[in-house]
């Protein structure tokens, strides 16, 4: 396959299993994040544009900087997020605001941005989580209903985009090997925790949320469009 998938969130965990994935399928992955999301890693190379997700003026310069007059891209992943802990009685504001700024208004940004870039044929996939669609993570309320949100706008922008030939899929992972932050820590009570969760009885590795999203990418996922995937070794289903 060929082509240019901006991928957000980039810079992250599992956004840099997603460019390490799409790039041994043939595309060209941009990985769009925060300036201090600048992967390191010496084994990091593919191409980085700086995109902060809450800003719309942010978005189209890096796009800008990405896509040239005239070109088109293969796809989207909107892989950009945030987790903060939202337990009743410490709801704090700024944690709030910046959950849904992120989570669900980021995406619908970038996607406004980047809708008519994306070639027919062409895919965007939406990364949300299992926290959208389960309640014993106690205190991911706010977080479990941006991610549950993604859901939603997923199915609505399929609809909207399917006359141009552009799918719009939702992967949703479970309790994924990454740094837990003491957000994630503290709602899903660690790896061990998040482990008995799950029908497989372990978490998953970025490359398993990878392979996925590559599919929705790729052509041989043509006829699904709207859907939500969970990669999430058999948690909801259980
Ligand atoms: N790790 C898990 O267990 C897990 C489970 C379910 C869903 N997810 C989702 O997968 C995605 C990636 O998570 P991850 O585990 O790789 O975490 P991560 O923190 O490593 O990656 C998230 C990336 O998003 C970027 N980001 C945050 N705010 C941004 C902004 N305003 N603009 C642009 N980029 C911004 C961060 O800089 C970071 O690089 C997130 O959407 C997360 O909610 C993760």
């Amino acid at each position: 396959m060929t082509g240019t998938v901006i991928v957000t969130g980039g810079g992250g965990v599992i956004g840099r299993a997603i460019c390490a994935r799409l790039a041994e399928s043939g595309y060209t992955p941009v990985a769009a994040d925060l300036e201090a999301s600048v992967p390191e890693s010496a084994s990091f190379e593919h191409d980085f544009v700086v995109m902060d997700v809450t800003s719309t003026e942010s978005i189209r310069a890096a796009v800008a900087a990405v896509v040239r007059e005239g070109e088109t891209v293969a796809g989207v992943v909107n892989c950009a997020g945030i987790l903060r802990d939202s337990f009743v009685g410490e709801l704090d504001e700024a944690k709030l605001d910046l959950m849904f700024q992120v989570n669900i208004a980021g995406m619908a940004r970038v996607v406004e941005a980047t809708a008519d870039l994306v070639r027919e044929g062409g895919s965007i996939v939406n990364v949300g989580s299992l926290t959208g669609h389960f309640g014993r993570f106690t205190g991911a309320s706010v977080y479990g209903a941006t991610k549950a949100g993604i859901a939603a706008y997923t199915r609505y922008l399929a609809a909207e985009l399917a006359p141009r030939g552009i799918r719009v899929n939702n992967v949703a992972p479970g309790v994924i090997r990454a740094p837990m932050s003491p957000s994630m820590a503290r709602v899903s009570g660690g790896e061990e925790a998040s482990a008995a969760h799950a029908m497989l009885k372990r978490i998953g590795e970025p490359h398993e949320v990878a392979e996925v999203v590559e599919f929705f990418i790729s052509p041989r996922s043509s006829f699904v469009t709207g859907q939500t995937l969970l990669v999430d070794g058999g948690v909801v289903a259980w």
